[in-house]
């Protein structure tokens, strides 16, 4: 199975317009006019609000920020105060920081002495569009002096999933209970206290958080004192904490139980659950503590808290988030259940906390200077996630997945509505959609080229000095490249450091296989441009003609749109590639568009980019697939896994591209009978299961039949191999869950057969039997096809403690082929209550994935689109997520014009979602594949099966 996992009572109030400018010829850097040295009356009649810019000023740095919190579960509100400490760099009468939905109820500002600016509460004036507020004092804020700003304010808990919010869970006697949890990236620790939100204004933060009794509090820091303030009131007060940005605050609320190990190094972890979920949090602890000494080691520097928290919140949006000493995350990401998690859950646990993990470092020691190179932390935590699982759980075989990170990054790049790595964001909506497959994926797959290119040795050393050089500090791409090159700035090199200067550096540079090459000038070319190459290969007797082309695959050379698409498009391609004649792995860097290598001797074949290590789409002319058809027909083996992986998701993109026809790509497959590598198996299966998928969802029934029936006979000697057992390797239980999974699908009357017998042991045992834990998804969604076997698994969904069982019900019951139960699920799921609205949009995707609810869903996201929205945001993963999974599998022209049509009716929204275009990309792309393949996948099929 593949889960997709996926107010203002101030003194006064002012709006203004968005787009209308109050102070358009201001430059960032200077203040607003001050209003004279004397008090002025504290009206706001004659007051306007003093930015229009949506990032604040630079001249008022915030350096301490002493936070006062009392939330009251009960009333699911909250009252907080907030002292900022603030250095002024420039003479102003106005302070400018963020907030968002807060009731501010006074402001004052006192002097490093203490001593009142004015006897009055000043003036607050709000910007709701740019989620401001301006504090006006009457007397003059100097350059050079420090001030306190004193603010109080209340909200209620959000409904949603950022800022402060509210979350529930039930006890297994049905009583709910209630925390509040925090989510502030990237935009919305202003929902939660006035602050100056943006990454760059790193400072420190003493937290006291007022609880009864019954609950516990926790944040960043580890609590130093706690008292009674009133009859049962009580005050947590948080050590004060390193620099850091506002994004990195978190607070809890709860009554939870933790279990708590101490690193090597003395760093406490704790991880916290619900009671009763609490024996599921053993394996986290086990994880992080070998996480951290693993981190420690590797990027030689302390984790500089005493403590780390990892908290299991019940109502979670995403998966996780790396907050500095308070990572929190969905249930499903921290605990892991012995009997009910299964083997790619507990990958999943592994990786995430070795993804906020590594944060700790990058992102929060070392933060990105603005949002829009989020990819200095996504893509890096990342790609951490593969170098930190393999050294500490070798056994999970995590290298296994890294090509897949790549392969998602090649499908959403070589789509026109891709975008830099490296792209302007500028309000919140634009910022949370940075948060996407560019930022990670292909963040992380140009690092592993890096990484390659540069080899591990010397990029570790560069990360790390990357990593010490900007501790509490923001970075730019430029620092990184500098540090990678070991260049340092000409005050350093005068000094003595070991480093070279950057003049020098710039000459110097690297060497490639004897080739000078730039560091800074070939990574722009990943980072500052979109799109991925594809580099075409020609044998010329001993010469390799080659040539690289922006790769896209819904443009073909004879389209009209082609030139245009191509223009300016150039990388600096790290070539790898191997030939019969050695086990050598040749070097060339391509910096050209076109080029040659002179090959030297005479080779039967030759593989372009070993092992995936390079980001670009290769393309063998000339006959040259069909030697690597005849090569992997004859000895696989000459290739390793990763190669042949590579090889078969490279034809597939051709296909799709219209570079190479569908025949030749299912013949490249054809070996796969000889396959016994998890990893290749998967890849040919999952394209012909995509292609099942998509013919399912058209009334192809010729294809759909004759393809389910390919299928089952050509991977006939696999799907008997398996066990309905968890025994095994890792790839065994993987490949085992994947293959029976398909093969129920299919209908293949041996698995429906087993499936069926297992399920009904299961519901004769009232569900209390242990199904194994990698087929029960299988075991579930054969049993959820009939009416008993669907309102028992919903029963059970109901009542079940771990989460990871639930998300295989889950899966099993969107598999029903019952549109009434399918639409009933999804009003489930809207409702919130039964199926949480966490879950959501993973459960529009999964019966969006049948072809019963296919159309059935994108009625549903259309017709609650404004509900959507509300619930999750425009920008939100989940949105995203929404609209392209719901229309990821329409192929038809008319429905083309459904999705065009729906985005035009929502047109002021479509226009700031980069995923609309995404969407209908996705769309176009399928139309073109249908058109130009139906045939080709017919005839194919008719021949195979003769
Ligand atoms: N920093 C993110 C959390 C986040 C996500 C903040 C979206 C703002 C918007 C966190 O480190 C993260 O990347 N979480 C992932 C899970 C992880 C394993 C990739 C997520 O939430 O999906
Ligand atoms: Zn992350």
């Amino acid at each position: 199975m593949v889960l997709v996992r996926l107010l203002v009572l101030s003194l006064f109030h002012m709006s203004l317009g968005g787009s209308q400018p109050t102070q358009s010829s201001q430059q960032a850097s200077s203040p607003p006019h001050p209003a004279g040295g004397q008090q002025s009356p504290l009206g706001t009649s004659n007051l306007s609000f003093p930015w229009s810019r949506l990032r604040l000023p630079r001249y008022i740095i915030p350096l301490h920020y002493h936070l006062l919190l009392h939330p009251n579960l009960t009333s699911l509100s909250f009252t907080g105060s907030v002292q900022i400490q603030i250095d002024v760099q420039n003479n102003t009468n106005w302070v400018v920081l963020h907030s968002k939905g807060l009731q501010i109820s006074k402001a004052t500002i006192v002097d490093q002495n203490l001593a009142h600016l004015s006897d009055q509460v000043l003036p607050v004036l709000h910007n709701p569009s740019h989620e401001q507020i301006g504090i006006f004092s009457p007397r003059v804020l100097s350059s050079g002096q420090k001030y306190f700003l004193y603010i109080e304010f209340g909200a209620e808990l959000s409904e949603g999933f950022y800022g402060f919010y509210k979350s529930t869970y039930r006890t297994s006697t049905g009583e709910t209970r209630t925390l509040a949890s925090t989510h502030f990236e990237p935009t919305s620790a202003r929902m939660a206290f006035p602050c100056f939100d943006e990454p760059s204004f790193k400072a420190n933060f003493s937290v006291r958080i007022r609880r009864s009794p019954e609950y516990i509090s926790l944040s960043n820091m580890p609590v130093v004192n706690t008292f009674e303030v009133n009859n049962g009131v009580f005050e947590d007060q948080f050590d004060a904490s390193v620099k850091m940005s506002t994004y990195l605050v978190a607070f809890v609320i709860c009554d939870f139980k933790s279990v708590t190990a101490t690193t090597s190094s003395g760093v406490q972890v704790s991880i916290y659950a619900s009671p009763e979920k609490w024996p599921q949090t053993r394996y986290a602890l086990e994880v992080a503590v070998k996480m951290l000494d693993f981190y420690e080691e590797y990027f030689n520097i302390h984790y500089p808290l005493p403590k780390q928290d990892l908290i299991a919140i019940p109502d979670f949006e995403s998966g996780a988030m790396e907050n500095w000493g308070l990572t929190t995350y969905r249930e499903t990401s921290l605990l892991f259940d012995p009997l009910t998690s299964s083997i790619s859950d507990k990958l999943w646990v592994t990786m995430v906390i070795g993804h906020e993990l590594a944060h700790q470092w990058f992102g929060n020691l070392v933060t990105m200077e603005w949002w829009n190179d989020i990819w200095l932390n996504e893509g890096f935590a990342r790609y951490m996630e593969f170098i930190s699982v393999e050294a500490t759980y070798p056994d999970l075989k995590v290298e296994e997945y890294l090509l897949h990170t790549c392969f998602s990054a090649v499908g959403h790049d070589s789509l026109n509505s891709s975008r830099p790595i490296s792209s302007p964001a500028e309000n919140p909506t634009q910022i949370k959609q940075m948060f996407d497959t560019v930022s990670y994926d292909k963040g992380a797959c140009v690092l592993h080229m890096l990484r390659h290119f540069l080899t591990d040795d010397v990029f570790q050393r560069g990360i790390v000095r990357y990593l010490r050089k900007y501790s509490y500090r923001n970075a730019h791409n430029q620092d990184l490249w500098d540090s990678l090159a070991n260049t340092c700035s000409e005050e350093d090199f005068i000094s003595g450091k070991h480093c070279y200067s950057s003049s020098q550096a710039s000459k110097n540079a690297y060497l490639f296989a004897g080739e000078h090459m730039d560091l800074t000038a070939m990574m722009n070319t990943w980072i500052l441009q979109k799109g991925i190459p594809l580099v075409t290969v020609t044998r010329k007797g001993s010469h390799l003609l080659l040539r690289q082309d922006r790769f896209l695959r819904t443009v073909l050379p004879s389209d009209r749109l082609w030139s245009t698409l191509q223009q300016g498009f150039l990388w600096h391609i790290p070539l790898t590639y191997k030939t019969d004649a050695s086990s050598t792995i040749h070097r060339h860097l391509m910096t050209t568009p076109t080029d040659s290598i002179h090959l030297g001797e005479e080779v039967s074949w030759v593989k372009v980019n070993t092992d995936m290590t390079g980001y670009y789409v290769v393309h063998y002319e000339d006959g040259g697939w069909d030697e690597i058809t005849k090569l992997l027909r004859e000895n696989h083996t000459a290739l390793s896994y990763k190669d042949r992986t590579h090889l078969i998701h490279n034809a597939f993109q051709l296909v799709t591209a219209g570079h190479l026809s569908l025949d030749k790509g299912l013949d490249l497959i054809g070996y796969l009978q000889l396959e016994t590598h998890t990893v290749p198996l998967l890849e040919g299966i999952g394209y012909l299961e995509a292609f099942y998928r998509m013919t399912e969802k058209r009334n192809e029934f010729d294809v759909i039949s004759n393809l389910g029936m390919y299928i089952l006979r050509f991977f006939r000697a696999v799907i008997d191999r398996q066990t309905w057992s968890d025994r095994g390797s890792v790839s065994e239980r993987r490949l085992r869950s994947e293959v029976l999974s398909l093969a129920c699908h299919l209908k293949d009357p041996p698995c429906l057969e087993r499936a069926h017998e297992s399920f009904k042991d299961w519901l004769q045992s009232n569900g209390t039997l242990n199904l194994p834990t990698d087929v029960a998804d299988t075991v579930f969604s054969v049993g959820a096809q009939d009416d008993h076997g669907w309102v028992s698994l919903l029963h059970t969904y109901n009542m079940s403690l771990s989460e990871a069982q639930k998300s295989k019900i889950l899966f099993a019951l969107t598999c029903s082929r019952d549109t009434n139960k399918l639409h009933r699920l999804l009003e489930l799921g809207l409702e919130g209550k039964v199926i949480r609205s966490q879950d959501l949009s993973s459960l529009i995707l999964m019966v969006a994935r049948n072809p019963r609810g296919h159309h059935l869903t994108w009625n549903f996201v259309k017709k609650n689109w404004d509900t959507l929205v509300q619930k999750f945001q425009l920008g939100s993963f989940c949105i995203r997520n929404i609209l392209i999974g719901t229309t990821g599998q329409f192929s038809s022209p008319e429905e083309l014009t459904e999705v065009q049509h729906f985005f035009e009716s929502i047109k002021e929204q479509a226009s700031q979602l980069r995923a609309a275009q995404v969407a209908l990309d996705n769309v176009q792309k399928n139309v073109r594949w249908f058109q130009r393949n139906l045939e080709t996948l017919r005839n194919w099929l008719n021949k195979q099966l003769q």
